[in-house]
């Protein structure tokens, strides 16, 4: 790796444009180990005006699109070409939607530096279809592109840590330097990090919780008591942590209980883009795909995809009887089943059956 660094974020939805602005505040005091340039990959898109929202972006300093009125500092280049994008990148960070991750893998291998390093901030996962063993982002990114990959997850809502408000995250690494690295670019007086080896269970975390907001959302919607809501939540988290744990053993129990578990649960559960999603469709009984389409401006709902993935993965393994809530969530997301449902099945929770 060259002494200055350079980066490259994969990504510049919401939390990519945020996560790049972040980064390029810090470089710059950062002179002698970092390249002063943030590079944003960009996917590009014509704007209702006819204005290509990277020049957009490279001349107003500014997401018009996916992070409106949130000044970026100069420092950040959008460049619609990923090959041009990631060309010399020591540090890769990814936060693109997870549906598109295989494909951007793809159009990336043999283009990244051999000594670079990734880290996912990606929420989501694949089932895959062969084995039905979990197919994680990270994996995807280690085995196509033939670099380590970090994780980072936490209750982090772009918009606040774009306005600087206090929040913490949880890095996976299992490499000192990478971590130091990561230190480095990330932590701030509002944003502090904390670090743990299991990066696969932290990204398995981020990528859950958005199924279970998702139930929060339903039954808020369905104006259930906050007792319910409150059952809801500890139910849907122990679902969280028994899943993870059918994919791996944690180093320890405290990592549930770090920013990327309970925290960013909270965060999604109390106003999130999948709980807004879920407590509309509750209230109104119109699709997550109308909603998806009218109401987000082009943004991307996490919660239905994965509840489709979890569904797929604990049916192939039997074990749908034992995840309830997740079980459920899948079910009214494709229409099968109402949202009431999950409310009146929690009394028939197998966490009853244990004490
Ligand atoms: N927004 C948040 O507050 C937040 C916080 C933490 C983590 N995340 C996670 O970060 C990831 C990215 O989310 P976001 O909020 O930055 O995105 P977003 O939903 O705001 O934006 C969608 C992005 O998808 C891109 N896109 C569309 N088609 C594409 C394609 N074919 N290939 C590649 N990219 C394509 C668009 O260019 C746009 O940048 C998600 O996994 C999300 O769960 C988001």
């Amino acid at each position: 790796m060259s002494s200055s660094k350079k980066i490259a974020i994969v990504g510049s939805g919401n939390w990519g444009s945020t996560i790049a602005g972040h980064v390029g505040e810090k470089v710059l005091q950062l002179q002698d180990e970092y390249d002063q340039q943030i590079v944003m990959w960009c996917k590009e898109e014509i704007l209702d005006d006819g204005s290509k929202l990277t020049e957009v972006i490279n001349e107003k300093h500014e997401n018009t699109k996916y992070l409106p009125n949130k000044i970026l500092p100069e420092n950040v280049l959008a460049v619609p070409a990923l090959d041009e994008a990631v060309k010399d990148a020591d540090i890769l960070i990814f936060v693109i939607p997870h549906q598109f991750v295989k494909q951007t893998c793809e159009e990336l291998k043999s283009k990244v530096k051999s000594d670079a390093f990734a880290i996912t901030l990606i929420k989501g996962f694949y089932v895959d279809e062969e084995t039905n063993e979990l197919l994680l982002v990270s994996e995807i990114i280690k085995s196509t592109l033939n670099i380590p990959c970090l994780s980072m997850m936490g209750a982090n809502i772009a918009k606040e840590v774009a306005d600087k408000v206090f929040c913490e995250a949880t890095v996976g690494s299992r490499d000192s330097r990478h971590s130091e690295i990561v230190r480095q670019l990330i932590d701030r007086p509002y944003f502090r990090v904390r670090f743990y080896p299991d990066v696969e269970i932290i990204e398995i975390l981020g990528a859950l919780k958005n199924v279970i907001a998702m139930c929060a959302g339903f039954a808020d919607g369905l104006k259930a008591g906050f007792n319910t809501r409150a059952a809801i939540l500890r139910l849907g988290f122990r679902e969280m942590i028994n899943f993870c744990r059918l994919h791996a053993k944690e180093s320890s129990p405290d990592i549930y209980l770090e920013s990327c578990g309970i925290a960013d649960l909270i965060a999604s559960a109390l106003g999130g883009r999948n709980y807004n999603g879920a407590k509309k469709m509750a209230e109104t009984s119109r699709s997550l795909e109308d909603i998806e389409r009218e109401d987000l401006n082009g943004q991307l709902l996490q919660g239905p995809g994965t509840a489709k993935e979890v569904y797929t993965f604990l049916k192939g393994k039997n074990l749908l009887d034992q995840f309830p809530v997740f079980r459920d969530a899948y079910l009214i997301c494709q229409g099968q089943v109402e949202p009431k449902q999950l409310l009146e099945n929690l009394t028939h929770h197998p966490e009853y059956n244990e004490k």
